[in-house]
């Protein structure tokens, strides 16, 4: 397994694969990875023949006030960790080499209505910047298939949504959300988490089960519902961003013909922002 920081050893890396008649995939990350990115690259590897993990901590994506400088950056383990899962190849620019202009009078790509409210509605501009990187990324990488995570649900609308409308031929993967043996979805972000808070975290999860099956048992106070789940969390300590159901398919309202509902939440305990949802059938 190779690790390249530019662009060019990375395009010729895939020409060399793509010589050798192999499928592309790509899985793009943050790095400082856990159980729930080897999980991704093992579906990419389930699905393609050569494997392109990407360690970018992308700063079009972060907000004036949010972690970008504390955003842990370990890449030595990462890398023992791909090596072991099999990855091909880790692509690890730095900020020069994907914006080498910098970030203002960069070309964006914005993905309208899905990217509203939730995540977008709390952290204004956060899509854009992963819209942004991740058209970038197909474009350097030119994979046939991309695997991304279900815990960040809107993001992965987002990406369905650009890779679409922009006509991109890759092929999108969701990969099922991991959870920690209590229920927290595993994130780099738990890392940040003091003892008591980590013993705290799992409550997000189980109100979120508590929503779903409120729904499935024939409620449709979606409102109350919501409001009950909000008030257990406050009085549990977190501070609520926001609490939501929609329709999983689309990310609209339920309405009579969703099939499936995803609640989704966005809490911070103390500085930290966690996020998680959970998908269920409608009757
Ligand atoms: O989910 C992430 O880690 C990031 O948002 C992504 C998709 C790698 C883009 O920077």
């Amino acid at each position: 397994m190779n690790t390249v920081h530019s662009i060019a050893q990375v395009r010729a890396a895939v020409t060399r694969a793509r010589q050798e008649g192999k499928r592309v995939g790509l899985v793009p990350t943050m790095g400082n990875l856990h159980a729930g990115h080897i999980a991704l690259v093992r579906t990419a590897l389930a699905r393609g023949d050569f494997v392109v993990v990407s360690i970018f901590v992308n700063p079009m994506q972060f907000g004036p006030h949010e972690d970008l400088d504390s955003y842990p950056r370990t890449l030595a383990e990462d890398q023992a960790k791909l090596l072991d899962a099999g990855a091909h190849l880790v692509f690890a620019p730095n900020a020069k080499e994907m914006y080498p202009d910098g970030l203002d009078g960069h070309t964006r790509v914005s993905v309208p209505v899905v990217s509203e409210g939730l995540c977008g509605g709390s952290r204004p501009g956060h899509f854009d910047g992963v819209a942004t990187v991740v058209s970038k990324l197909f474009n350097i990488v030119q994979p046939d298939l991309a695997v991304f995570g279900e815990k960040d649900y809107q993001q992965l609308a987002v990406i369905r949504k650009m890779t679409q409308d922009l006509s991109l031929p890759v092929h999108i993967i969701g990969e099922p959300t991991c959870r920690a043996e209590d229920g927290l979805a595993l994130s780099s972000r738990n890392g940040y988490l003091t003892p008591e808070q980590r013993e705290l975290a799992p409550t997000l999860f189980q109100q979120l089960q508590q929503i779903a099956a409120a729904v499935q048992g024939g409620r449709s106070d979606y409102a109350a519902i919501i409001e009950t789940a909000r008030q257990h969390l406050v009085a549990a300590g977190f501070q609520p961003d926001y609490l939501d159901l929609r329709d999983a398919d689309t990310l609209t309202t339920i309405g009579p013909d969703s099939k499936t509902g995803v609640a989704l939440a966005a809490v911070f305990l103390g500085k930290t922002r966690l996020i998680d949802n959970l998908r269920f059938k409608l009757a």
